[in-house]
């Protein structure tokens, strides 16, 4: 990620390196307390594309293998030597637990042998401050929509650590969705970006698919029924990777899913009177939702924000940019912290 070295480490800057193990990107990056990064590794276990899905006792393994090598990388590409890192920020939760702990042990490790700080990091808070990486400008108070491949959370911050869940999926995630479809086609793991592709090519108005909860009075969300529907769809006309009708479908399935994220984030906007709201996790990086978020916000004169493609999802630099607001806090971590795979942001 060599085009993060946009200049040389001011060292009176604090500097935080960021370790994010949650899932199956094994990372580590060095950012600083202007939000400059100076390196973000992120390597992607490739180990489970054969399984469709990620495995979690491989994904543990690979952590452990890779974590070394990629923290050396990060230094290397940061200039940097251990001794002059301010403090260590890492996820802690929610993920999966044995890939948690992969990080966070070593995190612990580097903490105390360094004596520096350890910084607790909740992953889904890491997404939405991601954004700041690229937009220190933001100002609260925002709604932020995290969309992930475990969440999906509207979320209202007054500030760095006042907000609160006002929505939330009631079964299935809408990365979850969009990947669990894409199996069915046998398209390659992960299959959001697999469909987002299709999509380019396909009429979304071509078939009409559930917009489930759209029209219910809250901010909760339910992808599980689209999905069925979808599959159903798939079985009954036989859509694979040859079909004339696999772009239409990929472009209706995916409109269903962005009109209900759409509608449901905006009235969340106007019921509270928010005249910012940012875009968050690896779904934020579909161009459609993007779309229609830019759109809006231009016509509305709205701010809208949202990461670049390789820091919607999982990296680093993100969990090392909520260590930087902890920082600032003083809101450290005992070497005795555990891990947690439970879901939601906090
Ligand atoms: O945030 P993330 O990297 O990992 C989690 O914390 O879950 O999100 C991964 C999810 C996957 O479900 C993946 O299919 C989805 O983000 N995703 C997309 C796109 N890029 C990644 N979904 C739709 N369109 C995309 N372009
Ligand atoms: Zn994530």
């Amino acid at each position: 990620m060599s085009s993060y070295l946009l200049r040389e480490i001011d060292l009176k800057d604090i500097i935080v390196l960021g370790i994010e193990t949650s899932c199956d990107d094994t990372s580590i990056a060095v950012v600083d307390s202007n939000f400059h990064i100076y390196s973000n590794i992120i390597s992607s276990q490739v180990i489970h594309k054969k399984f469709g899905g990620v495995v979690p006792e491989l994904a543990s393994r690979e952590h452990i293998k890779g974590i070394i090598p990629i923290m050396d990388i990060a230094l290397k590409r940061a200039k940097l030597s251990l001794d002059k890192i301010d403090a260590i920020a890492v996820s802690t939760n929610p993920g999966l637990i044995g890939s948690l702990l992969v990080g966070l042990s070593f995190a612990k490790g580097l903490a105390y042998s360094m004596g520096k700080p350890l910084i607790s990091v909740n992953h889904i808070l890491g997404h939405v401050f991601a954004n700041f990486l690229e937009h220190p400008e933001i100002e609260f108070p925002f709604i932020a929509l995290i969309v992930s491949g475990g969440h999906t959370e509207l979320v209202n911050f007054s500030s760095f650590d006042n907000f609160e869940v006002i929505g939330r999926t009631v079964d299935d995630a809408a990365g979850e969705a969009f990947d669990k479809i894409g199996k069915l086609l046998k398209l390659s793991f992960p299959g959001g970006p697999e469909i987002d592709n299709l999509a380019k090519n396909g009429d979304k108005h071509a078939i009409s698919f559930p917009l489930p909860m759209i029209k219910q009075a809250n901010y909760d969300f339910s992808f599980s029924g689209l999905k069925t529907s979808a599959a159903l769809y798939i079985q009954d006309n036989n859509i694979d990777l040859s079909s004339e009708n696999l772009y239409n479908f990929a472009a209706s399935f995916q409109n269903s899913i962005v009109q209900v994220l759409f509608k449901k984030t905006i009235s969340a906007i106007k019921e509270n009177n928010i005249k910012t709201f940012l875009l968050a996790g690896g779904v934020a990086a579909n161009s459609e939702l993007r779309k229609i978020f830019d759109d809006y916000a231009n016509e509305h004169n709205l701010n809208v924000f949202y990461p670049s493609q390789e820091l919607c999802t999982d990296n680093a630099a993100m969990i090392a940019c909520v260590g930087i607001f902890k920082y600032k806090k003083k809101q450290f971590a005992d070497l005795n912290i555990n891990g947690s795979s439970i879901k939601g942001i906090n």
